[in-house]
């Protein structure tokens, strides 16, 4: 792919040769713009060594049309560091020097950002405004990471790394988006049942497979509804609409709303099978050596219940997480829950299940087929359910 590196004003661009050099070496044409901040924190000559084409910095040293024939050459644009000063320009509009002119040029094709700048910058309400528009007209933001910054502070407003960032792109590459996916329901993450004010009964699920699922669907063109129960994850994408819940009841709640409206679900949840009866509204005190007793009552079946209410159109797919006589007892969910696929996690392969950026699944369908991964990160096991189940 011919790709063009847009690099702005943070010192966050003495990463940008790197990411150059990465992108060269998954196959891509490179070309360089920066602008004249930029080049306070990167030269001219590192950037045209690396990508090995001149750069594009001026507006009117090389013939005033150059922002033209550069986005007519270009099939995608990444602009790494992206200052709040780009992110307000592009959001409102305003070309006043090469990269800005050539960002407002580049339009219907894709454009990635990697935000940049201190965390209190990147909190302001106008930047995060800016960052809406951006993300609404598809603009697709990579980070910014939580960390050291430059300034000496931590939080949030690190540049993601340059490998994080050719991921991106090889993952925007890698599918060409299909609306007539439609609208999809995913659900993620654990479920907290509350037993008084300040605990709850939970489990040890990240979300991380959730998360990855609704980034797969959402990359592959669909329209997508997460409900996650308790994680500190985050998604970032213009199709993917987070509600957040912290019970069985409310992720079933969610759920069954919004089903109707979908083309398909996974529901990737670990749901708390049961909750405790009562739920006191104080802390509860010790109450001695006698122990404490918690009665449980059981919560409503989330995949089951959408099994009933599925119609010919829509396809459902649930996880089974076994320890024994996996296969037989993913079968049997299969048919109790009228599902159409059942993604298997046997807890007898190591670096698969809860917490670990692993997986390895077994995708059994209702008439029988039956499709094995070997071990995958999350992201790679989510790009193949979607693969298996969308038509
Ligand atoms: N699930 C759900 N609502 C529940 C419990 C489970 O939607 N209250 C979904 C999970 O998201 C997962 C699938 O059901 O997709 C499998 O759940 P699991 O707990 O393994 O199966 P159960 O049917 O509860 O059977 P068992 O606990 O006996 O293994």
């Amino acid at each position: 792919m011919r790709i063009i590196v847009g690099i702005t004003g943070g010192i966050a661009a003495y990463k940008a040769p790197e990411l150059v050099r990465l992108l060269k070496k998954q196959g891509h044409e490179v070309r360089c713009a920066a602008t004249e901040h930029a080049l306070q924190f990167v030269t001219r000559v590192t950037l045209e060594t690396v990508s090995g084409a001149p750069l594009y910095s001026d507006l009117f040293a090389s013939g005033r049309t150059e922002h033209i024939s550069l986005k007519d050459w270009g099939e995608m644009l990444i602009v790494a560091p992206a200052t709040a000063n780009i992110i307000g320009k592009v959001a409102n509009g305003i070309a006043d020097d090469a990269l800005s002119t050539l960002l407002l040029a580049f339009s219907g094709k894709p454009v990635i950002m990697a935000p940049a700048m201190n965390c209190e910058m990147w909190a302001h309400p106008a930047v995060q405004r800016n960052i809406e528009t951006l993300k609404a007209w598809d603009i697709r933001m990579v980070g910014p990471e939580e960390g050291e910054l430059a300034c000496g502070v931590n939080g949030v407003g690190r540049m993601s790394e340059p490998d994080a960032i050719a991921a991106a792109v090889c993952n925007s590459e890698s599918r060409t988006p299909n609306s007539e996916l439609g609208k999809w329901l995913v659900t993620a993450g654990p479920t907290y049942e509350r037993i008084d004010s300040v605990r709850f009964i939970g489990n040890y699920s990240s979300g991380k497979m959730g998360f990855a699922l609704a980034q797969a669907l959402a990359d592959a063109g669909a329209e997508v509804e997460l409900v996650a129960g308790p994680t500190s994850l985050k998604i970032d994408h213009p199709r993917v609409k987070v509600t957040r819940i912290e019970s069985a009841r409310e992720m079933y709640a969610a759920a069954t709303e919004v089903f109707p409206h979908c083309n398909g679900a996974i529901l990737s949840a670990a749901v708390a099978d049961y909750r405790p009866s009562e739920c006191a509204d104080h802390k509860l005190k010790k109450n001695g050596s006698e122990g404490m007793h918690l009665d449980l009552v059981q919560n409503p079946d989330i995949l089951a219940t959408l099994g009933t209410m599925k119609t010919d159109r829509q396809t459902l797919v649930g996880f089974a997480l076994e320890t024994d006589n996996e296969e037989a007892n993913a079968q049997h969910k299969l048919e109790k829950k009228n599902l159409d696929y059942i993604v298997l996690n046997s807890l007898r392969d190591a670096g698969a299940g809860f917490g670990v950026d692993t997986n390895k699944v077994t995708i059994i369908s209702r008439n029988g087929n039956r499709k094995e991964s070997p071990l995958l990160s999350k992201k790679e096991v989510a790009r193949l359910i979607v693969e298996t189940i969308t038509p």
